[in-house]
């Protein structure tokens, strides 16, 4: 087991490499003088990869309000800044294709991201910004499930025998998580530093005292998603969120609000 702890959590962890294509667009979409135009000639050479980036604009969830059909107005639609950390979530769902997937896993970051997106105007945070953090919170686990299935599939026994945490799990069986192996990634990937924020403190158990920055406030919004979502028992294992209360407070979420996203879950229809 201590062989495999430093192959997930050490350097050489075998992160999926990025598709040439995405390679391609993700270096264009660093060029600052990339225009849109040019961008999407670059997404319509991926059929697959299109038809993703227009479901994700034409979601309920993203604000747009009318229905987009060209490439060029759903980037638009979901900003140029964005499409990075989207087409690495698309890629790496493509590459895992071929195996089966868990899909309590996909449900799980689908609704976090889709109850973070619902939250996120209350909470002055972007709605597209808040859809992906989301999505990607877990993108660690997903890396275990790729490296090591059996791994994976221990920690999911332990998880329903013990009624603990995935992450507990994790930290008990292999001495580190997903948060940790999920930065990995986010860092070979080039994410925003945002997401790889998201993806590394979310199971963080304090709360600031002082100023919230925007990241905290981000993070803070998934930590809040994703308790609710364990809550309707969408997820492995159970919340590890110990500090609610006090989270809802320094967002400012109220009752109300919250419950009415509580109320939500059950009638997401999940693009998972
Ligand atoms: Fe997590
Ligand atoms: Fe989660």
């Amino acid at each position: 087991m201590k062989e495999l702890l430093h192959k997930l959590l050490f350097e050489d962890v075998d992160i999926p490499s990025m598709p040439e294509i995405a390679t391609k667009i993700l270096a264009a979409l660093e060029d600052k003088h990339s225009s849109v135009h040019k961008i999407a000639n670059l997404v319509l050479k991926d059929q697959s990869l299109t038809a993703n980036i227009l479901r994700i604009a034409n979601t309920p969830y993203y604000q747009t309000g009318k229905h987009v059909t060209k490439i060029n107005d759903a980037i638009m639609s979901l900003g140029m800044h964005n499409l990075i950390p989207l087409i690495s979530i698309i890629m790496l769902r493509q590459q895992l294709m071929s195996k089966t997937i868990d899909n309590e896993l996909l449900e799980h970051s689908c609704k976090v991201s889709i109850i973070s997106s619902l939250l996120a105007t209350e909470v002055d945070i972007k709605k597209e910004e808040a859809l992906i953090a989301g999505l990607l919170h877990d993108v660690g686990i997903l890396i275990i499930f790729f490296n090591a299935p059996s791994t994976y599939n221990a920690l999911k026994l332990k998880v329903q025998t013990d009624k603990i945490a995935f992450v507990q799990a994790e930290n008990e069986i292999l001495g580190g998580d997903h948060c940790h192996i999920g930065s990995l990634l986010a860092k070979k990937w080039n994410f925003p530093p945002i997401y790889d924020y998201v993806i590394k403190h979310h199971h963080d158990t304090d709360v600031s005292e002082g100023k919230l920055t925007y990241e905290d406030k981000l993070c803070y919004l998934v930590r809040v998603a994703d308790h609710i979502v364990f809550e309707a028992g969408i997820g492995i294992g159970q919340s590890y969120e110990k500090n609610l209360p006090r989270l809802l407070s320094v967002l400012r979420i109220g009752k109300e609000t919250y419950d009415s996203a509580v109320g939500k879950i059950q009638e997401i229809d999940c693009i998972a």
